[in-house]
Order: C-alpha cells, then sequence, then structure tokens
C-alpha cells in the first residue's frame, strides 16, 4: 500500500509517518529528511537544495523527482510506502505517479492532516531534532536529557528553516503551491481528512482509521 501524508509545515507529517512506517514495517520517505541527509554529507545536490531550504522555498521539482526516484529504486517493491513532505506540487505528484506506474503500483490513500497556525508556530517553535534525524518537541514530546538525544546522545538542534520569518515563507508556499494537491488527489474517494491537533498517539489512531491500515 502507498499513502502519501500532505498538511502544513509543523502540523505532524514526519511524527506520524515515522510511526505509521514502524509499526507497519514500511518504508518512511521524507524528501525534507533526504535533503537534510545529503546537506550534511556535503553533496552538490545538498549544497543545491540549501539556498531554497533556507529561505523556505521549495527545492526545484526536478532535483526532488530525481532523488525520490532514485531512492524508491532502493526498496524493495513489496513493501508499504509513506510519503511525507513529497509530492509537494502538482507536476511532483503527476511524475510519482508515472514512476508508481511504470512498477505497477499506485498512491491509494492521500491523508491530509489539518490543524490551525497558532498550534503549527508553537510546534514548531519548539521542535528539536537530532542529526540523525530524531525529532522531539521541547513542550510536547521532550527528551529525557534537557537538549540531548535518547538515542544518541548527540546534541539537539534547532532547525535553521524554524525561525518565525521563514515559517511564514514556509507556510505562504504551502498555501499556494502545495494546498492545490488537495484538489488533484480528491477523486475517487482517495483523499480522506484527519484532524491533526489533537496528541500525538490520538493523532495516529485517526490517521490509522481514516487511512483503514
Ligand atoms: P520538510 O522537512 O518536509 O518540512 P515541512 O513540510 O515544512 O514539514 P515539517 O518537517 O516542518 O513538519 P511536519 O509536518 O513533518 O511536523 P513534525 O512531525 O516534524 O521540508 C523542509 C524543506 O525542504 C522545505 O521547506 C523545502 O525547502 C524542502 N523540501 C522538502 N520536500 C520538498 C519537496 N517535495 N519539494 C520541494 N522542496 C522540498 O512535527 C513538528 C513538531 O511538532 C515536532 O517537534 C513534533 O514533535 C511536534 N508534534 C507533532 N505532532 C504533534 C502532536 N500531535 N502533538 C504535539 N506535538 C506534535
Amino acid at each position: 500500500m502507498i499513502v502519501v501524508l500532505l498538511g502544513s509545515p509543523g502540523v505532524g507529517k514526519g511524527t506520524q509517518g515515522v510511526r505509521l512506517g514502524r509499526t507497519l514495517g514500511w518504508a518512511h520517505v521524507s524528501t525534507g529528511d533526504l535533503l537534510r541527509a545529503a546537506l550534511r554529507q556535503g553533496t552538490a545536490l545538498g549544497l543545491e537544495a540549501r539556498k531554497y531550504m533556507d529561505a523556505g522555498e521549495l527545492v526545484p521539482d526536478e532535483v526532488i523527482v530525481d532523488l525520490v526516484r532514485e531512492h524508491l529504486a532502493g526498496l524493495d517493491p513489496a513493501r508499504g510506502v509513506v510519503f511525507d513532505g513529497f509530492p509537494r506540487t502538482v507536476a511532483q505528484a503527476e511524475a510519482l505517479d508515472a514512476v508508481l506506474a511504470a512498477a505497477g503500483r499506485a498512491v491509494d490513500r492521500v491523508a491530509l492532516l489539518e490543524a490551525d497556525d497558532t498550534i503549527l508556530f508553537r510546534r514548531i517553535s519548539g521542535r528539536r531534532s537530532s542529526p540523525s534525524g530524531r525529532v522531539y518537541n521541547i513542550y510536547f514530546d521532550p527528551p529525557r536529557r534537557d537538549g540531548l538525544c535518547d538515542d544518541t546522545g548527540e546534541r539537539l538542534i534547532h532547525r535553521a528553516d524554524d525561525q518565525p520569518d521563514t515559517v511564514r515563507t514556509r507556510l505562504e508556499v504551502y498555501r499556494e503551491t502545495t494546498a492545490p494537491l488537495v484538489g488533484y488527489y480528491d477523486v475517487n474517494g482517495r483523499l480522506v481528512r484527519v484532524d491533526g491537533a489533537g496528541g500525538i498517539d490520538e493523532v495516529q489512531a485517526a490517521l490509522r482509521a481514516a487511512v483503514g491500515v
């Protein structure tokens, strides 16, 4: 099964996608995580992507589609996939459909996570991440030791693109460019809406019920 998680910055796509993937044994594919990994490794793609990410703008479609195509090629084709942060434009959605069709697969469900801006800003301002990608929240999901990752002991960081001005740009970009995907996917009952405002466990239960897994 292939599920796409859609929703504003900070709504919980990563948090829910990681949990869903872990519970069901699916691959969790986050383009934000893939780009941040490329940045940490100092690859040409990472350095190119950085200027867009730091400004809160989208990385060009062709760069993202190539990245996802390459990543999918390394995955077991029988395994479920949950996409988080991809697709983000209609062009990316069309490209994903074509890549999947070539493998005899298709997007089965698209879950739109929803919460109001006050909640999003609070979640984003409290987010702290380990360099290897584990995400915490100082208000809602704190690490056991202040400022340190429970798993690796690494020092937690505040993402560069989580500053208020950049968050405002990301929200605008979401509304202008990504929100139209709701119309793209809202056919044949493929799109389901999930209230993302509750606690992490509550949203996970609502997501699984809506997707039917
Ligand atoms: P990306 O990393 O995808 O950022 P985003 O979509 O803006 O999403 P976020 O990571 O901010 O939020 P989330 O919804 O995953 O929330 P999370 O679970 O972390 O992309 C970053 C940049 O990369 C983009 O701006 C762009 O430049 C580029 N990019 C990426 N993909 C691209 C693409 N396809 N095309 C072009 N460019 C692309 O939760 C947030 C916080 O809230 C955490 O602290 C978490 O612990 C907490 N939290 C989550 N759920 C709850 C809850 N239910 N209750 C309480 N706290 C919660």
